[in-house]
């Protein structure tokens, strides 16, 4: 059986180091570990930030315009039931959304505090108002990730028992077999160059967003 390359490597990169970062955040904020939090924090946002940027510069099947779920993508799917060689419309709407709630979830911490020592560094910058909304969302967003993870692993499960269809193998490997797609639809590589620069691009910028350009905390003790 012939095997043919679909997911690039940086989106697999991308897919698993999102998994343990969001376990670690799990972790170091039910433990009390807030400094440890914060650094898995802005390493959940640079994954964000990047995946933005690899829609945009990525390869075939990781470009959003390859899988945005349009009204007529979502209308012929559901009819046809045609699976396309990358995310169908389905998934990629629960992939949207996961994007936007974790998203959501590392940008509100920028701006709030733990009531202690420890606080994101944008903490003070906002009116009081806007900052109860980001500590509103910081508190409870992380449930919602934990609702779409949970579908999104669900419809991963159907496919796997109830349609005989493997997607983990190809989100470990990159490839599918040529029962599943056609030649024409692999991808010749996972544009590693590409992928180096635009991982140290974004890298700079959220160095510079949350060291560089954060303001200078003034401490007072009395
Ligand atoms: C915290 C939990 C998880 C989150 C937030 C998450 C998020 C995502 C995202 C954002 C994508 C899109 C990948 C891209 O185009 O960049 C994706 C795809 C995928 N994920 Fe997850 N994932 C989670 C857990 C898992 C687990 C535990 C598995 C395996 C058991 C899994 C298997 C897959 C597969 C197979 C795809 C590709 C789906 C397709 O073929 O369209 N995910 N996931
Ligand atoms: C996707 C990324 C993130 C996830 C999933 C996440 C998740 C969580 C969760 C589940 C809590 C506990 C909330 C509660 O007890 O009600 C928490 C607390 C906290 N997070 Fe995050 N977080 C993320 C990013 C960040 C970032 C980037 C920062 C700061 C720069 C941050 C700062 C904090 C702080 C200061 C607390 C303590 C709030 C308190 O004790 O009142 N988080 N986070």
């Amino acid at each position: 059986m012939k095997q043919y390359l679909i997911w690039d490597l940086p989106i697999r990169l991308f897919h698993w180091l999102l998994v343990c970062t969001l376990l670690a955040l799990w972790y170091t904020s039910e433990n009390g570990l807030i400094e440890n939090h914060i650094k898995c924090g802005y390493f959940a946002l640079s994954l964000i930030v990047f995946r933005i940027v690899w829609g945009v510069v990525g390869t075939r099947h990781a470009k959003f315009t390859a899988f945005f779920p349009t009204p007529s993508r979502l209308k012929k799917f559901l009819i046809d039931k045609r699976e396309p060689p990358g995310h169908n419309p389905l998934g990629a709407l629960m992939i949207i959304l996961m994007l936007v709630l974790i998203g959501l979830q590392a940008t509100s911490g920028l701006f709030i505090d733990d009531d202690v020592f420890s606080s994101g560094p944008y903490y003070g910058v906002l009116s009081s108002e806007l900052e109860k909304i980001m500590n509103t969302i910081h508190h409870n967003g992380f449930d919602f990730i934990l609702i779409a993870s949970a579908i999104h692993i669900a419809a991963i499960a159907y496919y796997r028992v109830v349609k005989k269809r493997d997607l983990i193998k190809p989100m470990l490997t990159g490839k599918k077999p040529d029962n599943d797609v056609n030649e024409k639809d692999g991808i010749a590589h996972s544009k590693i160059i590409t992928f180096i620069v635009a991982a140290t691009i974004v890298g700079f910028f959220i160095y510079w967003l949350v060291v560089l350009n954060a303001p200078v905390i003034e401490e007072f003790y009395y």
